[in-house]
């Protein structure tokens, strides 16, 4: 790679910020370009925003102004197609196709693949009717967990603890629609117990694995994994749960798997794989779901521990050289803390003015993602429902959560929500 290059990144939300600001501190990169970004973005060194949403779009820009790869942040656009249609253009672009991308965007598909593949997961069935979901609740005992099939933003799963909830959910579904197509079909299946962790690597189409550092989000929105699942709602890396052993098991048993299934019938996976993991009592990871991306808010701690180049590994990745590079990530815990909007998830309410953040900007050991804001003028808003992730990095984990937190003490927006014990649950 020469320099004076150009990176585009797709997405607007703090896993594109955290990947923007990184990428960008390559001193290979000259520029980075955001579609369509956030406030966060659009205030960064080396990186502006771009307003455009639609491939045929984008593909245009890229060509237009040159642009070396193009990394793509969320699971929408991939399920999509538009790794597929880049590439038709030449264009290199780093994320699954849309056949691959299924096994995010589609449930069943990928506990279909799971199953097929011997990939440890929960036991499952599926319906796509309401009427017989219905009947196969009444002959099951709970906590049972119920899954739209398609694409919910991390809101379309369920763990029902009891049967009226089950049932309603089942209803919102097929009755009320509440998840339009991605709802036409359900997956219910077995609870299973246990610490979840994230487990994301990059592959190659080489099949070459360069595995990232382990994390472990807060899905739930309130504090001691209480109220309703959420995209997540804070995040911090490494995870000691995720011991050697288990690495081992989850590329082998997991990871591989997905390549080798892939390649089978005809693709390769290349890009960001993530696996959602459940480790039960007996140190063995099964699997909960896999994204075809980067986890958010995953990214943010984990790209602010990152001392490795992203942008020579991302261009490792695309060229089939994954085998090539090493990742190097630095000894301290970094704690990331996402501070909501209010009626998050459901309805979050928008246009309320932030301050503080000058306040924290200069503070060593503490970095500030953006997700839902915008900046008019000098002024920054929130647009969207997770509006900031707060990171702390110290050696010791309990310093790195007092950094995060008392840098949050600081920033203020109307209807603020955020969870007070991120970090909590780390066993050492
Ligand atoms: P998913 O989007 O499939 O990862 O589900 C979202 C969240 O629901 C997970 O992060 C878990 O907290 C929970 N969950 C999903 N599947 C199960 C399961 N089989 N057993 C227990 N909890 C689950
Ligand atoms: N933090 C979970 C996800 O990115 O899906």
């Amino acid at each position: 790679m020469t320099t004076n290059n150009k990176i585009l990144v797709i997405g607007n939300g703090g896993r594109e910020h955290a990947l923007a600001w990184k990428i960008a501190k390559s001193p290979k990169v000259d520029h980075v370009y955001v579609a369509p970004g956030n406030g966060g973005t659009a205030q960064t060194d080396k990186i502006s925003n771009i307003s455009l949403t639609d491939i045929a779009e984008l593909i245009k820009f890229a060509k237009d102004h040159h642009i070396s790869f193009t990394v793509v942040g969320p699971e929408a656009p991939l399920a999509a197609g538009i790794v597929d249609e880049f590439r038709k253009h030449g264009l290199k672009i780093w994320g699954p196709t849309k056949f691959c991308a299924q096994l995010e965007s589609s449930k069943a598909f990928a506990k279909e693949f799971m199953l097929k593949h011997n990939i440890p997961t929960a036991n499952y069935v599926v319906f796509d009717s309401g009427h017989e979901a219905l009947e196969y609740l009444k002959s099951q005992s709970l906590p049972i967990v119920i899954k739209a099939d398609g694409l919910a933003a991390g809101k379309g799963v369920l763990v029902a603890t009891n049967i009226s909830e089950a049932i309603n959910f089942i209803n919102d579904i097929f009755s009320n629609n509440k998840f339009g197509s991605a709802g036409s079909k359900v997956v219910i299946e077995e609870f299973l117990d246990g610490t979840e962790a994230s487990f994301i690597v990059m592959i190659d189409n080489n099949g070459n694995i360069l595995p990232m550092a382990s994390s472990q989000d807060h899905k739930r929105l309130l504090n001691q994994d209480m109220g309703p699942n959420t995209g997540g709602m804070g995040a911090y890396s490494p995870a000691p749960i995720v011991s050697d052993a288990i690495h081992q098991q989850v590329i082998k048993e997991i990871i591989q798997p997905v390549i080798d299934g892939m390649r089978n019938v005809g693709h390769s996976y290349s890009g960001f794989l993530y696996a959602g993991l459940m480790i039960g009592k007996n140190n063995k990871a099964k699997t909960l779901e896999f994204n075809c991306r980067f986890g958010d808010p995953e990214t943010q701690p984990i790209m602010s521990r990152l001392e490795s180049d992203l942008c020579q590994l991302i261009e490792a990745g695309i060229d089939g050289d994954l085998d090539q590079v090493q990742v190097k990530w630095s000894g301290q815990f970094a704690i990331g803390v996402v501070l909501a909007s209010e009626g998050y998830p459901d309805a979050p309410r928008k246009n309320d003015i932030i301050s503080g953040l000058d306040k924290i900007k200069n503070i060593t050991d503490v970095k500030v993602f953006h997700a839902g804001t915008k900046l008019e003028g000098n002024t920054l808003y929130t647009d969207g429902g997770r509006i900031l992730c707060v990171v702390g990095l110290d050696k010791d984990f309990r310093q790195a959560q007092k950094k995060a937190y008392d840098a949050i003490k600081q920033i203020t927006f109307n209807g603020m929500q955020y969870r007070t014990d991120i970090g909590s649950r780390l066993i050492l």
